[in-house]
């Protein structure tokens, strides 16, 4: 077996033990010889790749970012399809292990359905890829957030504070949901509900008046007020015409303090839910998926994403992922808001 894998998109914790683990495995099961493509679907345009032994992945397993590189480079949007069917032919490739979001993963269907051999496996800290309950960084990214959350608690009862922590989360609001919820937020704002600025400082004005001095509010970076008047930051759009996030909890806290007349405080947590080591969880994971993935290019499963159904590993179709992200589920929220009000 002749084996190329890639890492796309937004780095995350795990993705370098992902990469071992198809390095491993297809090494043990089929004595692979595996290449590493340079910066995502880039270096399988051209041909810019490096020969993975398992030499060269000892030490990874809990290092952060990735040995390979990742961009955002998309040979679909591109219109570079071809340049990857001859790096496939050169290379003399039996498969293509494309670990990635929903870009990476959509230019994964397209190429499959113009007949690339490639699978895929999901990795976002945004946890919103479709077809799978699990993506590789998630969960080290809500235990960075969680953990910042408790740190900031103690300082917000200090001083009597409005507290708003943003997290990352573009379309879907899961880091703020699962790290709120364990933080003990008193508020949550995210993508799936537009939120209502003056019932929200009414709902922690009525929390102070039933005796709390502060309040912790998690905001993720999508997150988008109802119409009411509160204006959203004007958000710069990249180079590939994706709007670039950040800088809600700015935005609101003047407006929070005005309606509630607290002392008011923001966090914004950025790039450090995505850098440094994996938890025990992702290596675990990206383990996992990492071999299924590697057992898809075996059976010839193409066109197909190792992911997690519950606890049990599937095939799903990549079609799936480029049908839209992944929401938090309206149980989920509900939890989150039973802690609200009381
Ligand atoms: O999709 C993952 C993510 O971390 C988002 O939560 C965030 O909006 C985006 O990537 C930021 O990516 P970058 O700064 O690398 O463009």
């Amino acid at each position: 077996m002749r084996l190329g894998v890639l890492t796309g998109g937004g780095d995350c914790p795990g993705l370098n033990a992902a990469i071992r683990a198809v390095v491993r495995k297809s090494v043990h099961d089929h004595g692979a010889e595996v290449f590493g493509f340079a910066d995502g679907w880039q270096g399988a345009m051209e041909g810019d790749v490096v020969e993975l032994g398992p030499g060269m992945v000892r030490g990874i397993l809990p290092r952060g970012g990735s040995i390979l590189g990742s961009s955002g480079a998309n040979p679909f949007y591109e219109g570079r399809m071809a340049e990857v069917h001859g790096t496939v032919r050169d290379l003399g490739l039996d498969g293509i292990v494309a670990i990635g979001g929903e870009g990476t993963l959509t230019a994964a269907a397209k190429l499959a359905a113009d007949g690339v051999p490639v699978v895929g496996v999901p990795k976002t800290i945004d946890n919103d890829v479709r077809g799978t309950d699990h993506s590789i960084g998630f969960q080290t990214a809500v235990q960075v957030a969680t953990e910042a959350i408790d740190r900031l608690h103690t300082t917000a009862e200090t001083h009597d504070r409005l507290m708003l922590v943003e997290v990352m989360g573009r379309a879907s609001g899961w880091i703020a949901v699962e790290a709120g919820i364990a933080g003990g937020a008193d508020m949550i704002l995210v993508p799936e509900r537009p939120f209502d600025l003056d019932h929200v400082c009414t709902l922690l004005r009525r929390r102070h008046l039933r005796g709390h001095d502060f309040s912790i509010v998690v905001v993720a970076e999508g997150a988008a007020p109802a119409p009411n008047g509160f204006a959203l930051p004007v958000y710069p759009i990249d180079e590939r015409g994706f709007t670039r996030f950040g800088g809600i909890a700015h935005a609101l806290a003047p407006e929070m303090a005005a309606r509630t007349g607290w002392d008011t405080r923001v966090t914004v947590l950025g790039h450090v839910q995505r850098g440094g080591t994996p938890i025990a969880a992702d290596r675990v994971l990206a383990t996992v998926l990492g071999n299924a993935a590697v057992d898809l290019v075996a059976e010839g499963r193409f066109g197909t994403m190792a992911g997690m159904h519950s606890r049990d590993v599937v095939g799903v179709p990549l079609d799936e992922v480029a049908e839209g992200a992944r929401g938090v589920p309206d149980e989920l929220l509900a939890v989150a808001e039973v802690f609200y009000d009381v």
